[in-house]
């Protein structure tokens, strides 16, 4: 029978955010198309949002397409956005059933049309779900998030809507994609490499990081289990030291 691992709820990551990577070399090692490779990576994506949900996770944001990934060959970035489009109209029973609120991140006008109707469909029907956000980046760059930002704010500056000095945090909080999630707890990448690739760089400031040589289409309850209970491990200190802590 399957073991149920206990999370202590104060130590579990209230945001927890996943860049999704391996799903082409995971086809490769398997002489596949990297379509193949797509495909099995939304059966982790479903596993991941369920195991979430059943934990008690609040927030779930997942790294799917990023603004670097339109230079991919026009064939898979057409392939990645009718998988979308498949996954949204299979997923929204997964999402109901769940109790979930599916909300979106990144520049989604630049998303084919049927993929953005069909994306903000689901959101819109799914927007009185109160168990757990799940946040989808999509055609998301953090630079290209940070950019809008600036000229936002400035642009306010210039009217004399706010003043230089008030600009703090929460003013730059509430300009980005993310203004109404928590900042990142826990960022989980697969696959083995061991960078950010332009992802929520302002609100990873304090992440945990965790880094896996799965690849994502391997990527089962399991694992998600191993990061939760290595994350439980951490001293997290802001700064501070241990023993402030421990007071
Ligand atoms: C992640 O897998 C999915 C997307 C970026 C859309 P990759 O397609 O990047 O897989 P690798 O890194 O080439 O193995
Ligand atoms: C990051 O993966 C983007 C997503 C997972 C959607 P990439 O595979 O595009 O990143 P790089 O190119 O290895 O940095
Ligand atoms: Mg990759």
């Amino acid at each position: 029978m399957e073991s149920k691992p206990q999370f202590h709820p104060d130590k579990l990551p209230k945001h927890l955010a996943i860049i999704m990577d391996g799903n082409g070399r995971w086809a490769k090692q398997k002489g596949m198309l990297r379509i193949i490779g797509h495909e099995n990576g939304t059966k982790s994506v479903r596993t991941t949002v369920e195991a979430c949900a059943e934990i008690g996770i609040e927030h779930l944001t997942l790294y799917a397409f990023s603004t670097e990934n339109w230079n991919r060959p026009k064939t898979e970035v057409n392939t990645l956005m009718k998988l979308l489009v498949k996954s949204l109209k299979k997923e929204i029973k997964t999402l109901q059933d769940n109790n979930i609120k599916l909300m979106a991140i990144g520049n989604i006008n630049e998303l084919p049309k049927n993929a953005h109707k069909e994306l903000l469909e689901v959101i819109d029907k799914t927007k009185s779900n109160t168990h757990m956000i799940l946040t989808l980046a999509l055609s998301y760059g953090s630079r290209e998030e940070l950019i809008n930002a600036v000229k936002a704010i400035s642009s306010n500056v210039k009217n004399n809507i706010i003043s230089i000095d008030s600009i703090d945090e929460s003013i730059i909080n509430n300009h980005l994609y993310t203004q109404n999630l928590p900042d990142v707890d826990l960022l989980i990448r697969t696959s083995g490499e061991q960078r950010i690739s332009n992802f929520l760089l302002w609100q990873i400031a304090y992440a945990e990081l965790y880094f896996t040589d799965i690849l994502w289409p391997d990527f089962q309850k399991e694992d998600l289990h191993k990061a939760l209970k290595c994350y439980e491990q951490r001293e997290r200190r802001f700064g501070k030291t241990s023993e402030q802590l421990s007071k």
